[in-house]
Order: structure tokens, then sequence, then C-alpha cells
């Protein structure tokens, strides 16, 4: 009879190599849906909603000119028909999803160069989802997804008021978080007020509660999908404001579902 210690041994051995097969599964899944030379840059966009936002796929072949037979098929997951399909140089719509109709494009200027893009007009909360872009031509045959996410997003102003600063911002989704900090780094105090509008959006005014000398103060605003990071000068009676976006590309979601994934097989195996 093994002893518990040989059988927890095996076990782990038998673990070991489960785990080893499973990783060298994953991978090969992820490589062989990446296969081809379709990419794209952007795998995790957000759009703004009601403003414009670009699907990003590009495709390389191995001659460099690409000839009349590209073609290239967007679609959603979940969603039946297609969102745009491009064959023999024109748009093929019969099979469009109502939901896109008048909706999107490509660039077909750019479409020789290798672009298959998908502009999306007025991007709608219903448009989050993952989009795949498949594209045949001569030496290429691939599909790459890109997961879109919406929200809303806009630059505060920043003004002084009352010898300190003031930032109202005019529409964030979801409600984000307000930091600021002085040019060392300190966070400093402050107050924020939102106040709702239509479609679950807010508006965000932000006041510093401390007095400010001249100098660079930073406001954060901050939520799950974008940062917007302000810089702002303060000089005399002005306040020049420089702000940068920073668009989240790791979503906890897609990394989860994939552990999630993995450890479901995991279990199967294991019972
Ligand atoms: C495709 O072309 C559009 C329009 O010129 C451009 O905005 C976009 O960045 C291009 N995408 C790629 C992947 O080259
Ligand atoms: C910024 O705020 C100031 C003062 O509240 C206002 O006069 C100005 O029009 C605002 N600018 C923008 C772009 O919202
Ligand atoms: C200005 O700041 C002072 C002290 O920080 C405060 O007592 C006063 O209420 C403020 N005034 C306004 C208009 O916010
Ligand atoms: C930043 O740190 C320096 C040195 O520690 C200090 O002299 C200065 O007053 C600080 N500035 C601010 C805005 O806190």
């Amino acid at each position: 009879m093994a002893s518990i210690g040989q059988i927890i041994f095996w076990s782990m051995i038998v673990l070991i190599f489960v785990m080893a097969g499973l990783i060298i599964l994953l991978l090969a899944i992820a490589f062989s849906v990446s296969q081809g030379s379709v990419v794209t840059n952007k795998p995790f966009p957000v759009g703004n909603l009601g403003q414009d936002v670009i699907l990003d796929c590009k495709f390389q072949t191995k001659t460099s000119q690409v000839s009349s037979d590209v073609s290239i098929t967007w679609q959603k997951d979940g969603l039946t028909g297609v969102v745009y399909q491009y064959q023999n140089n024109a748009d093929h719509l019969q099979d469009q999803n109502p939901q896109f109709k008048n909706k999107v494009k490509l660039f077909p200027d750019a479409i020789h160069t290798g672009n298959a893009s998908l502009l999306l007009r007025t991007v709608r909360m219903e448009d989050e989802g993952v989009y795949r872009c498949s594209v045949t031509a001569s030496g290429v045959t691939g599909t790459v997804s890109i997961h879109l996410r919406v929200g809303a997003f806009s630059a505060p102003n920043i003004t002084r008021s009352n010898n300190s600063l003031k930032a109202y911002a005019q529409r964030w989704l979801p409600k984000p978080d307000v930091t600021w900090f002085d040019q060392n780094g300190t966070q400093l105090k402050s107050s924020t007020e939102f106040y709702s509008i239509p479609m679950g959006i807010v508006q965000v005014m932000s006041d510093l509660q401390v007095q400010v000398t001249e100098g660079t103060y930073t406001c954060i605003i901050q939520n799950a999908l974008v940062t917007a990071v302000s810089e702002a000068t303060v000089r005399d009676n002005e306040v020049l404001t420089r702000t940068d976006f920073i668009f989240n590309s790791s979503p906890n979601i897609v990394t989860s579902h994939v552990i999630g994934t993995a450890f479901i097989i995991f279990c199967m195996l294991v019972y």
C-alpha cells in the first residue's frame, strides 16, 4: 500500500504535467488565433460615447502589391450577420446586421496598403464587445480580435478660484475618482462633486482645498477605462492646462476570463 506521502508526491507530479500540458495547449490556441499576418496595434480600444472610433486591423501580404482579391470581413461576437464585408473591390452588405447599417466603413483608399481598419461612427454603449477582423488576400489568411469598451471622458477645464484651483470636466462614465498632486508628487486635499446628466454620464467638479502658489499641479481623473492626467501650470493670474489620456490596455475581464477557462479545464481534468 502506498503511503500518504507517496500519494501526495505522485499527485504533485501528475499535477505538474497536467499544468504544463495546459499551458502548452493555451499557447497553441493563442498562436493559432493570431496566425497569419493579420494584426492589430490596438486590441483594447476605448470608445468615447457619441464620437467615432477606429477599430485597428492591418495585414501584410508576401508581395508588396495587394491585388484585387482582398476579402475583409468584420464580425461581432454574439451577433448574427456581419458588421461589414468587403470583396472584389466592393462592399457586400446583404448580410450586414441592421445595428451597423450606415454606421461603419472601411478606408477603401488605404486597403491596398494593408489597412483593414473599421471606422465605427457615433459609438453607443451597445457597441461594446469583441470584434473580429478576418482578411483573405494573396498569401494571407488570418483573424484578429479587438475588444471594444465604451465610456465617456473629456479633458477638464482648470481655473483659479479663491486662491486655489477648480477642475470642471463635462462628461465621464463610469464615474471617476479625482486626485490632485503638487509638483513633488504629494497628494493634496480636495473635494469632488458629480452631477448626473443623461445616459449615466456625470459632470465632474473638483475643488483643490489648498492655496496654490506659482508652479505646476496635477489633477488625475481616472476610471477603469481611462486616466486623464492634467498638468495645470499656475503663473500670475493665469492657469495653463495640458491633458494626456492614458487608456487601460489590460482589462481584467480578459485576463480573468483566460485564467477562469484554464481553471475550469484544469478542474475537469482533475476530476
Ligand atoms: C487606416 O487608415 C485610417 C485612415 O487613413 C487611419 O486613421 C488608420 O490609422 C489606419 N490604420 C492602420 C492600421 O494603418
Ligand atoms: C472653463 O471655465 C471657465 C470659468 O468657469 C469658463 O469661462 C470657460 O468658458 C471654460 N472653458 C471651457 C472650454 O469649458
Ligand atoms: C475661500 O477660502 C476660504 C478659506 O480657505 C474659505 O473660508 C472661503 O469660504 C472660500 N470662499 C469661497 C467663495 O469658496
Ligand atoms: C517640494 O519639496 C522641496 C524639498 O523637499 C520643498 O522645498 C518644496 O517646498 C516642496 N514644494 C511643494 C510645492 O511642496
